[in-house]
């Protein structure tokens, strides 16, 4: 407790007391015993916005009344006989108020209350951050904790995008059965990465350091299929390069060889490939001498194996062979989740290729969650290639979206539109397909069934 000695100090007028009172950044007011106010500093009048006119000289009841100031700690302290802390809103700032009661050292009366005032919205936004800070770090710990227990659910390898969980699945295969030379079958629809696969096998494989050699079996002609995987001795046939050819197999020497579309090689040269999957060597064409070869081989097809060799089309024994480890890689409907981190990659591959600075429009991907993407990953690529170039805008829009994408949207449309807008946009949609086919205005019109004029007045009306 304080007890001031009156004859000491007077308050309100000792030269040196005045000053340092008056340079406390905290709010400082003074009131009698009878809560008259007798001083007050100047960061009380800043902190409160009171003038000291209103205070001084003023009993703390009318300040109160007055609606100066909400709630009166002088009081609460003259009634309770002791310090007192309080919470206070003022001018929309928290601060925080302490009455202290100065005690008339004969009487034992309360002589003063001294109030300081602490403008603490400061401190409590600094609180705040803290305890923000705080969670956020705690965020972080849970989220490192839930990544090493839980499996890795998101796959970054290089250039391969790799969300869903049917995509990481067939990843994760791949990778283990890289360490080894099992022959491996890919199967899956074109376009949904057979070649990305082949790539990851050999590249994190002890043979990526040797050649990865690529075959589609159902580019290469017939008659020269053979002779190009095996090659030929000279003289072989007429035409053929005298010195003699190594073959594709022969030069994936140490490597891997990807025969693609295997489903496309004919029964004869079938035989002859089931040779060399059980001897690992081959004979030239027109060669006698086999030669040992060390490759692996992965292989790939969009058909239905099981189905050609029903048919009576590709032999169950190779078939069989080829079939040691089959990777079957799902399409990319069935990958809902890889759909906007996909887009997201080749909207920013072709930004980053031709120096553009396009986006999507949120409701483009929203189309694109609901499209069946049959040509798979190959036909999204193309597409984006295609929007980022020939956009008119920095954004991609609806209205940019082929009418195969648009129409797989309809029955989930995010927003509700109009019948008029509806009408709109396929008019939209379909005018300028048009134009984008058939360039004039006159031709349109001719194909549209309307005269050039109306054409060209709907095309203003719809902003094309
Ligand atoms: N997971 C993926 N992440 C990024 N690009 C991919 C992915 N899968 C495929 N692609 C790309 O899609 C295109 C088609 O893939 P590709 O391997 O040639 O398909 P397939 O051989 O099955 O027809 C290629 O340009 C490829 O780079
Ligand atoms: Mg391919």
């Amino acid at each position: 407790m304080n007890f001031i000695d009156d004859t000491k100090y007077n308050l309100v007028s000792n030269d040196t007391f005045y000053p340092i009172i008056q340079s406390s950044y905290d709010g400082i007011y003074v009131a009698d015993g009878k809560g008259n106010g007798v001083l007050v500093n100047q960061a009380y009048s800043r902190i409160t916005g009171i003038s000291p006119d209103d205070l001084i000289g003023k009993n703390m009841k009318e300040v109160v009344e007055k609606g100066l100031v909400s709630e009166s700690v002088t009081f609460k302290v003259l009634e309770e006989r002791k310090p007192i802390t309080i919470t206070q809103i003022v001018k929309g700032k928290e601060v925080l108020v302490t009455g202290n009661p100065v005690f008339d050292q004969k009487t034992g009366v309360i002589a003063y209350v001294v109030t300081n005032m602490r403008d603490i919205t400061e401190l409590n936004q600094l609180k705040f951050e803290l305890r923000k800070s705080r969670q956020l770090t705690q965020k972080y710990l849970d989220e490192i904790e839930d990544f090493k227990n839980k499996e890795i659910y998101q796959m970054h390898l290089d250039g391969i995008v790799a969300h869903d969980k049917e995509i990481i699945k067939v990843l994760k295969l791949a990778q283990k059965v890289a360490k080894v030379d099992s022959t491996v079958l890919l199967l899956g629809e074109s376009g949904v990465g057979k070649e990305v696969i082949v790539k990851l096998l050999h590249n994190t494989s002890h043979r990526a350091n040797n050649p990865l050699i690529k075959v589609n079996c159902a580019a290469i002609p017939e008659h020269l299929l053979e002779s190009e995987l095996f090659g030929y001795e000279k003289g072989a046939f007429t035409g053929a390069d005298n010195r003699g050819k190594p073959g594709l197999f022969e030069q994936a020497n140490g490597g891997t060889i990807f025969l693609d579309e295997i489903g496309d090689m004919q029964l004869d040269l079938q035989a002859k490939l089931l040779r060399v999957l059980q001897e690992f060597e081959i004979t030239r064409v027109g060669g006698r001498k086999p030669v040992k070869i060390d490759v692996r081989v992965v292989s790939a097809t969009n058909m239905n194996l099981e189905q050609i060799v029903k048919e009576g089309k590709f032999r169950e024994d190779l078939y069989y062979r080829l079939n040691i480890v089959p990777i079957k890689i799902p399409p990319l409907r069935n990958r809902r989740a890889d759909v906007a981190p996909l887009a997201y990659f080749f909207l920013n591959k072709t930004n980053n290729r031709y120096q553009f600075t396009k986006r999507f429009q949120p409701d483009v991907i929203h189309y694109f969650e609901q499209y069946m993407w049959p040509g798979n990953i190959r036909e999204m690529e193309n597409l984006i290639e295609r929007l980022v170039v020939t956009s008119d805008h920095d954004e991609i829009r609806i209205d940019d979206l082929p009418l195969s994408v648009l129409d797989s949207g309809v029955s989930k449309k995010p927003e509700k539109l109009s019948l008029k807008e509806i009408t709109e946009n396929l008019e939209r949609r379909i005018i300028k397909e048009n134009l984008e086919e058939y360039k004039t205005t006159r031709k349109v019109a001719e194909i549209l069934g309307m005269s050039q004029s109306t054409l060209v007045k709907k095309m203003k009306r719809l902003g094309i």
